[in-house]
């Protein structure tokens, strides 16, 4: 599914935090968002998942104006860094949530459910591990199970706000190439926050890059390094050219 994004604006009080947007992100790619802290890349998400509405500008999913539909509606899946798992459930509970509470005549039959949570184990690499609790797994484990609990109800995008912001250095490493392969096998179209420019440029097709709440530049990897469109980039990115 294609994103297009057209004038969007969001200001909390008089402070715009996301300043007349403009994006259009194409079918299966992975598109980072990066920028200093406080430049509007989370916002500029949640408005995009449905969490938050815009002030002015549109959110085309295919095609389709979604800008007034709800998160549900929009059938985005996210994870962010804070979203942190029930800690009382256990992971086959935790990744099956998303599925038990649709209305009765929409949801899949226990069965379904069970081979649904059993495969996306499978993916995450998890599986047996479906009895243990959050507590009893490490911080890349649980993260991947907040990746599976976005992707049980079939999202049409992946959001991802800083997923992997809390993790150590090397835990980071694994779950950015793990999440590459995930990408390259399923092409759900992805947006991915991060301030982290290696992130950036190892994970995504495409980064954006933003200041102030404005994009600074959009383009491929090397493209946003050796032709940096202004002084900021070149100092954000603290470029040697
Ligand atoms: N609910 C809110 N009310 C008022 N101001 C807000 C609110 N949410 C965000 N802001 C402000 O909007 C700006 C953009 O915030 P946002 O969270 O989008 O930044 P960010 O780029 O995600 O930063 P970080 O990298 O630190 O997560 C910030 O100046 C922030 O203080
Ligand atoms: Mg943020």
């Amino acid at each position: 599914m294609s994103i297009e994004i057209t004038a969007l604006s969001k200001s909390f009080g008089d402070f715009p935090a996301v300043n007349n947007v403009n994006l259009k992100v194409e079918t299966g790619e992975m598109v980072a968002f990066l920028g200093p802290s406080g430049s509007g890349k989370t916002t500029l998400l949640r408005i995009i998942a449905g969490l938050e509405f815009a002030d002015s500008g549109n959110i085309f999913f295919s095609g389709e104006d979604v800008s007034e539909k709800s998160a549900n509606e929009r059938k985005a899946g996210f994870v962010f860094q804070s979203y942190a798992l029930f800690n009382h459930m256990t992971i086959f509970e935790n990744i099956a949530f998303g599925l038990r509470v649709v209305p009765r005549n929409k949801r899949l039959s226990k069965q379904e459910i069970r081979e649904c949570v059993l495969s996306l184990l499978d993916t995450i690499q998890l599986s047996g591990l479906e009895n243990r609790f959050p507590v009893q797994l490490s911080g890349g484990q649980r993260q991947r199970v907040a990746f599976a609990r976005a992707l049980a109800v079939k999202p049409r995008v992946l959001l991802l706000d800083e997923p992997f912001g809390a993790l150590d250095a090397k835990v980071r490493r694994e779950l950015r190439a793990w999440l590459s392969e995930f990408h390259n096998k399923t092409q759900l179209t992805s947006l991915f926050v991060t301030h982290d420019q290696e992130e950036a440029f190892e994970v995504a097709n495409r980064v954006v890059i933003i200041h102030n709440g404005t994009i600074q530049q959009i383009g491929y990897p090397d493209e946003v390094r050796s032709k940096p469109a202004n002084s900021f980039i070149h100092d954000f990115l603290a470029l040697d050219i």
